[in-house]
């Protein structure tokens, strides 16, 4: 097996027909392919903003339940359940199915405050039999294992490890898990999503997610837009059939269907496609979420308008930075303030690159802003490098077959069932150097921790992969403004060393790291690691 330079993009070109949105080609050809593959519906064929954007619920406890550290303590108890749904995508579609944690999708919104700890059963309610197409060959995934599982992580969450999510801690239909969540952190919007080891693609695509704010008096001394001026936005493209129902594409060899990257034309947000939402004159504030299991957002205005990006994933940036699109990779969040008294009885239109994602209607009455966008945020102070008492040169690795198909993702080489190798100590910081000599961007995540961008540096990649020998062809580059505060995922650029600087606290115990495109996390592009006390 060779480490391949060509980019998916490169390697689906030699494949026939492409649709208009362009890396979803895979589509006509596995429909070529397979014959029995069902052909995917046309959206450009449906009527745009036709239906409201919805806001998924907030999560509601039931009762207290005693703290698992402090049985005299109760704590807020919340029961959700993972359950066959089926949900309008568009007023034209029949109901599609999904797998939702409660009655909708995505699933509730948790509401809670920092210092606040809280209990989650999470339950799995799902049928016994999954409706998506397993990879048996896939490790985590082999015939022997149930094929209904489901564990829940919090993205973004300090949380003990026995309560994160762990890849194995599956649980089967009819079974559930108590977590614990401490809250010990400042505010952000994490997001809980499926974790199960080898068919996360599978889970996720079904829609197994949902949104989880925690809050804090830093953040509300700010007085930014709050209640109806907060809206979510839940971004994730699908493939639909003309049906309505879920595509998830496959490759032609039956016994090992997985593809390397799975692209959607239908751009869904928070359950609806092309949704409008009528907005006041005023500014809001949009949490964005990129819930998709493959595609990178490129966000703008039809209008180029723009807007400020005012928060990344671990909470709110020093000072809001002007932008006028937003990259956006999977399982990052980007907090948005968007203006709107400008464009008083106006749409805008919501767009990813050229393909339009939703609209807003701007009522035509006065604008009654109270304040301004204030000009700093919450102070991030930079971590010196010298903090740090290690560096991991780590190697994000794409395999190829003969044919020059990826065939598996590796991260430094390894394998998931491989001795742990990263282990930082607790209350120690470290460097982490994500050596990327792959065409492809590889949202890298780490669980438990939040970390700061370093920079980023091109090198030549063959030097590297045949002499582990580092030539750089241009300058280290700092992180973007709008990257610059706490992160817990990072894109790793394509032949660039990305190194981001990490403080380990928390819990010690066994947790994980992984690229967030998720076929290529099932696949196996997640590592355990752990962190250690100190000797
Ligand atoms: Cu968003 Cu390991 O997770
Ligand atoms: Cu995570
Ligand atoms: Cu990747």
């Amino acid at each position: 097996m060779v480490i391949t330079r060509r980019t998916f993009l490169e390697r689906s070109s030699l494949l026939a027909a492409t649709l208009a949105t362009g890396k979803n080609r895979f589509l006509e050809t596995m429909a070529h392919a397979v014959p029995t593959m069902p052909v995917a519906l046309d959206v450009t064929t449906l009527a745009q903003f036709v239906d409201p954007l919805p806001v998924p619920d907030i999560a509601r406890s039931q009762g207290q339940r005693p703290s698992p550290g402090d049985p005299k303590r109760s704590l807020p108890f919340y029961r959700i359940r993972a359950q066959a749904i089926a949900s309008k995508v568009h007023r034209d579609l029949p109901p599609t199915k999904f797998w939702s944690f409660g009655t909708s999708m995505p699933g509730p919104t948790f509401e809670t405050r920092s210092g606040e700890p809280l209990l989650v059963e999470w339950v799995n309610g799902l049928p016994n039999e999954h409706f998506l197409p397993i990879d048996h060959t896939i490790h985590g995934a082999e015939e022997d294992k149930p094929a209904v599982r489901t564990v829940v992580h919090l993205h973004g969450a300090k949380t003990p490890p026995e309560s994160d999510g762990y890849p194995e801690d599956w649980i089967v239909p009819g079974k559930s898990s108590l977590y614990y969540y401490p809250n010990q952190q400042e505010a952000a919007m994490l997001w809980y999503h499926d974790h199960a080891l080898g068919i996360n693609r599978l889970n996720m695509y079904a829609g197994l997610f949902g949104a989880f704010f925690i809050r804090d008096g830093v953040e509300e001394a700010l007085a930014l837009p709050k209640g109806k001026y907060e809206v979510p936005l839940i971004l994730y493209d699908r493939l639909l059939t003309r049906e309505g129902q879920l595509l998830y594409l496959v490759s032609p060899d039956p016994k090992s269907p997985w593809l390397p990257e799975i692209f959607g034309n239908a751009i869904v947000v928070n359950g609806k496609l092309f949704p409008y939402l009528e907005v006041e004159p005023r500014r809001y504030r949009f949490r964005v979420l990129n819930a998709s299991n493959a595609r990178f957002y490129h966000l703008s205005f039809a209008n180029e308008a723009p807007f400020h990006q005012i928060g990344t994933d671990q909470g709110l940036l020093p000072a809001p930075v002007p932008l006028t699109e937003l990259e956006i990779a999977p399982g990052e969040r980007a907090d948005l303030v968007v203006d709107f008294s400008e464009h008083r009885g106006g749409q805008l239109v919501l767009k990813n690159n050229a393909v339009v994602v939703m609209q807003f209607r701007v009522s035509p009455g006065k604008a009654v802003e109270t304040g301004s966008l204030p000009s700093a945020l919450r102070p991030v102070p930079k971590i010196p490098e010298s903090k740090a008492v290690a560096t991991r040169l780590l190697t994000l690795d794409e395999f190829v077959n003969k044919a020059g198909n990826p065939v598996m993702l590796l991260l430094n080489a390894s394998h998931w069932k491989h001795p742990v190798t990263e282990k930082p100590v607790l209350g120690s910081t470290e460097i982490w150097s994500l050596i990327n000599p792959t065409s492809d961007s590889h949202p890298i995540h780490l669980h438990l921790v939040r970390f700061q961008i370093l920079d980023r540096q091109t090198f030549e990649p063959w030097l590297f992969q045949t002499k582990r020998e580092f030539h750089f062809l241009g300058p280290a580059e700092p992180p973007d403004p709008s990257e610059a505060g706490w992160k817990d995922t990072v894109r790793a650029h394509p032949r660039m060393v990305t190194r981001i600087i990490v403080p380990f606290e928390g819990f010690t115990g066994r947790y994980v790291w992984h690229c967030h495109i998720l076929e290529h996390e099932d696949n196996e592009m997640m590592r355990p690691y752990e962190v250690i006390a100190a000797a």
